[in-house]
Order: C-alpha cells, then structure tokens, then sequence
C-alpha cells in the first residue's frame, strides 16, 4: 500500500513498472466499449474517493471511469461540499475517510493538504495535482510520447510558457526517466528553484526547440494564478505561443502536447493543437490508462 505523491518520490522502476501495467491495460481493452468491464477486475470490493478542491474534467472523469472499469466503485467529492471546507482540519478528514474507502485521490490548493492528507490516511492518497505539481499528467504524456516515438530516455522535451506545476512534474520526470528538458519562458515565470539542476533554461524560443522532440505548454492562467494577473502574464508570454512556424524549427517529427484545457490562440494555435504534430487527445485518454496503473500500484493489486 503506496501514495502516489509526486513522480521524484516515486522510485523509477516502478514509474516503468506503471506505465508498462497501463499500456498492457489499454492494449487488452482496445476497441471495446468505455462502459465494459476490463476481464481483470482488480479493483472489485473497493470504493476509492476522488476529492476536488478545483475544477476538473479530464482528472474527474479519467479517474471514475477506470475504477468502475476495473470493478471498483467511486464517490466524487467536492471540497466545499465536505467539512473540509468548513474548517475540519485534513488529518481529521483522512482518519475518517480511512475508515470508509480504500483509496483516496485529492486535487487541491496547497501541496500541504496532500501532505496531511497522505500522513493521516491510512491508504494510499494520489495528487489530482496541487499548486505545485500534476505528476498524473506526466505518467499520461511519458505513456503518449512513447506510443509515438519510443523510448523518451535521451530525447529533448522543451516546455514554452509559465513554469507552473505541470512543468514541475515535468522536471521531476526528466530525472525519474532520464531525459533533456528545457524551459524557455520569462524569468518572472521561471520554474521554483527547488527544481534546479532538473532543466536548462533558453529564452529565445525559436533556439530552445532546436532538436526537440517533443513540444509542450500549459495554460498562461492556472487555477490556483490570481485572475488579476491575466493581463500582465498573457503580456510576459505572448512570445511563448506555440505556433506553427515555432514547430517547423523543432525535429521534423517534434510531437505537440498540452495538459488541457487549452486556450486556443493563446499558449498555442488551433493550427498547432489540430495539426499533424498534436497528440493531445491520446494524451487525454492515457490519463484513463496511466492512472488505472497507478491506483493498481498503490492497492498492490
Ligand atoms: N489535464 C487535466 O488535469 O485536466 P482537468 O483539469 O480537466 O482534470
Ligand atoms: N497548470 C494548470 C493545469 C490544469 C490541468 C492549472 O493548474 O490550472
């Protein structure tokens, strides 16, 4: 029984040991319904609660549907809606919880609440991603590049815009998995020094992607980002978009990937998200497989 808290905590064999389950998951269901049971029913008996202090369409809905695929059922919870948005504190609510379900997913603000919430419970907690870091994503695009392109190990990923949580994830994934990653953005946006050493930094874009072999941006504006910092954020990374034109100076075949949601025309043109190079919506639907894999690694089963 095993927390999924950030990929950096979570030994390299088995991020290869997940992604491996979750390719072999997709492969056996392939073609099948959404709705239909997977033959293994691994999660059968199990309730797992999926917590969400933010909005969620991709997390939420990747995470219900492969738990009941996996014969497992879900509660999806909103914090305001528990007592944890009335003032009882997180360890209280994981000695609860601990009590009802098998398994907890959270997405939330500070990283401190995972961490509390992981501390107190007595099963496993997984980070829906907090301000700080989305390590899902990462197993879901790792999974979606090497579908694509084969191993990731050696390759060049190079990240244009905010140095948000995502890219944080993407850092600690660079050293998990042992490839090149840099940032090329605005220093005001640079990335939190804690993840020095995991990235190098180029602020011209057009130099940065120069051998890339994969391309990725996020939202200019995340969740936890004060709304009144839009303007001067869309000002700071306007020379950040991915465009089209940016892409033809990566390698010929530099894949594309955003998280999403995207905001077309922004971090990214529609010409580069619906063009050849884009792999963003096997991306979203690796978030089903990856996570499959790490719920079943967290339960042991
Ligand atoms: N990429 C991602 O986590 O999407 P949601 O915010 O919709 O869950
Ligand atoms: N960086 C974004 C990712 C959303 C999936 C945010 O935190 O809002």
């Amino acid at each position: 029984m095993t927390s999924f808290l950030d990929i950096h905590k979570t030994d390299p064999a088995d991020l290869r040991a997940i992604l491996d389950s979750a390719a072999a998951m997709k492969t056996a269901r392939a073609g099948r319904p959404r709705g239909t049971p997977d033959d293994a029913q691994p999660l059968a008996g199990r309730m797992v609660a999926l917590i969400f202090e933010k909005p969620s369409t991709r997390t939420r809905i990747s995470f219900d549907v492969g738990v009941r695929q996996m014969g497992g059922q879900t509660m999806v919870l909103s914090g305001a809606d528990m007592q944890l948005g009335h003032g009882e504190t997180i360890a209280d609510t994981a000695r609860v919880l601990s009590r009802y379900v098998d398994l907890i997913m959270i997405r939330t603000f500070e990283e401190q609440t995972l961490l509390d919430m992981a501390e107190h419970a007595d099963v496993p907690v997984i980070n829906g991603l907090t301000n700080r870091t989305h390590p899902c994503q990462i197993m879901a695009d790792i999974m979606t590049f090497e579908e694509h392109r084969g191993p990731i190990r050696g390759r060049k990923v190079v990240w244009s815009g905010d140095g948000n949580n995502v890219f944080a994830s993407f850092a600690h994934a660079a050293k998990q998995f042992d490839f090149e990653l840099v940032f090329t953005g605005p220093e005001p946006l640079d990335p939190e020094k804690a993840l020095d050493g995991l990235y190098s930094v180029e602020r011209d874009p057009a130099k940065a992607v120069e051998g890339a072999d994969l391309v990725v941006t996020d939202t200019w504006v995340s969740m936890h980002d004060p709304q009144s910092a839009r303007e001067r954020r869309h000002n700071q990374l306007r020379g950040y978009q991915v465009t089209a034109d940016l892409m033809r100076k990566a390698k010929d075949d530099a894949l594309f990937m955003h998280c999403l949601p995207a905001h077309r025309e922004d971090e990214v043109t529609s010409e580069v998200m619906d063009g050849p190079a884009s792999v963003i919506w096997d991306e979203a639907e690796n978030r089903l497989h990856a996570q499959k894999a790490v719920m079943r690694w967290c339960l042991g089963v």
